[in-house]
């Protein structure tokens, strides 16, 4: 019989690991078992356990697509172009990758305190039938505690922030980290983070609550299906941020560690698929279902699913990837005014793809 209920030690259980990989002394999450594959943390039960929940789905006819096709929106649309950070690398300039590479890390990190934010909410008050042996009420129960924990590490283990910063390290051969790299970020840390990563003034807190899309259910209910669909979207775009990293970091004209950097971020990409299945579970789970409101009239939870995606592709789209290229674009800008050939490298790096556009008008060594 298929198992579909699960405690919340089973879905954190770990595996036998044989071989952990540790960087400057402290030990990275997950591991290679006796096979020699590489298991994510957490994924003795979590996979499993989140097939048997999207298999009973599939069973009953129900759409399992939530949001796919970001994904293949995204895919391959990273600034700057692997020829172009290869190129900047090449003609050794480090600072505004360095500086990449650690915003792609203190990102990751936001994940958990955002993750943090979901109050535990009992989930089977709001729909019609039962989510007992669901990935939904599941949520509560191990799965979003493990997900936060693969974004920012545990105690003992470190995670894809630290795991992100040990990448940088070993491939740009341990760059100088300036505390302005953490600084006028262009996403904010969602409330209660505690790191020293701040947005610029103009970005507005990720945890601002807007209006009620569907005022006639519980705030709670909203919020939660909204931050489910928020976080699938970011680790939707993650995969071309992956891509592009395994394919500049693999080239030992530019990187320290041509084989362990790409391996890393492939094992960084394992543990997020894990984040993409059991999101797009519980949310087709929600869609599959009818929701009770507040006044105990029934809304259908294809209707609300549909529509909350829609919301988050337009709020998490085009104009927000583009605010972190423009920012990566600014580094570039400011790193080449002070190279000694920096007006021939720009001119270069921009015959060898598209760059952002700046509003304000671009430093001096941009108009090269
Ligand atoms: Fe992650
Ligand atoms: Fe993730």
């Amino acid at each position: 019989m298929t198992t579909l209920t699960y405690s919340r030690e089973e879905l954190l259980a770990e595996h036998q690991y044989t071989e952990k990989f540790t960087h400057k002394g402290h030990t990275l999450h997950g591991g290679l078992t006796s096979d020699g594959i590489y298991k994510p943390p957490r994924s003795l039960n979590r996979i499993q356990a989140i097939e048997n929940w999207t298999e009973e789905l599939r069973k009953g006819g129900h759409q399992l697509k939530i949001m796919d096709e970001v994904k293949e929106v995204i895919a391959g649309d990273f600034f700057p172009t692997e020829e172009q950070a290869k190129f900047l690398m090449r003609n050794g300039c480090k600072d505004s990758m360095t500086r990449i590479l650690t915003i792609i890390g203190v990102v990751e990190g936001f994940g958990n305190d955002g993750i943090k934010l979901l109050p535990a909410t009992d989930m089977q008050q709001f729909f019609v039938v039962s989510i007992e042996g669901t990935a939904l009420a599941h949520l509560h129960g191990g799965l979003l505690t493990a997900h936060g924990h693969d974004e920012a590490g545990t105690d003992h283990e470190q995670g894809h922030d630290a795991m992100w910063y040990a990448v940088r390290d070993r491939a740009l051969g341990n760059p100088t980290i300036t505390d302005d790299m953490f600084e006028d970020l262009p996403i904010a840390p969602p409330p209660g983070y505690q790191g020293k990563a701040k947005a610029a003034d103009s970005v507005k807190s990720m945890g601002t609550i807007g209006k009620q899309i569907f005022p006639q259910i519980n705030m709670m209910l909203e919020l939660t299906l909204m931050a489910l669909a928020r976080i699938l979207h970011i680790e939707y775009g993650a995969y071309a941020t992956f891509h592009w990293a395994q394919q500049v970091l693999a080239d030992p004209e530019v990187s320290e560690a041509p084989e362990w950097a790409p391996k890393v971020v492939g094992y960084i990409q394992e543990d997020e698929d894990i984040h993409v299945s059991y999101l797009r579970c519980a949310l087709a789970e929600a869609r599959a279902r009818t929701l009770i409101c507040e006044d105990g009239s029934h809304l259908s939870g294809i209707e609300v699913i549909d529509k909350l995606c829609e919301v988050v592709k337009k709020q998490m789209g085009g104009k927000r990837r583009e605010l972190m290229s423009i920012h990566r674009y600014t580094q570039i800008l400011k790193e080449l005014k002070i190279h000694p050939d920096g007006e021939r490298i720009l001119k270069e790096f921009k015959s060898l793809g598209r760059v952002p556009e700046l509003e304000d008008s671009e430093p001096e060594a941009a108009r090269a």
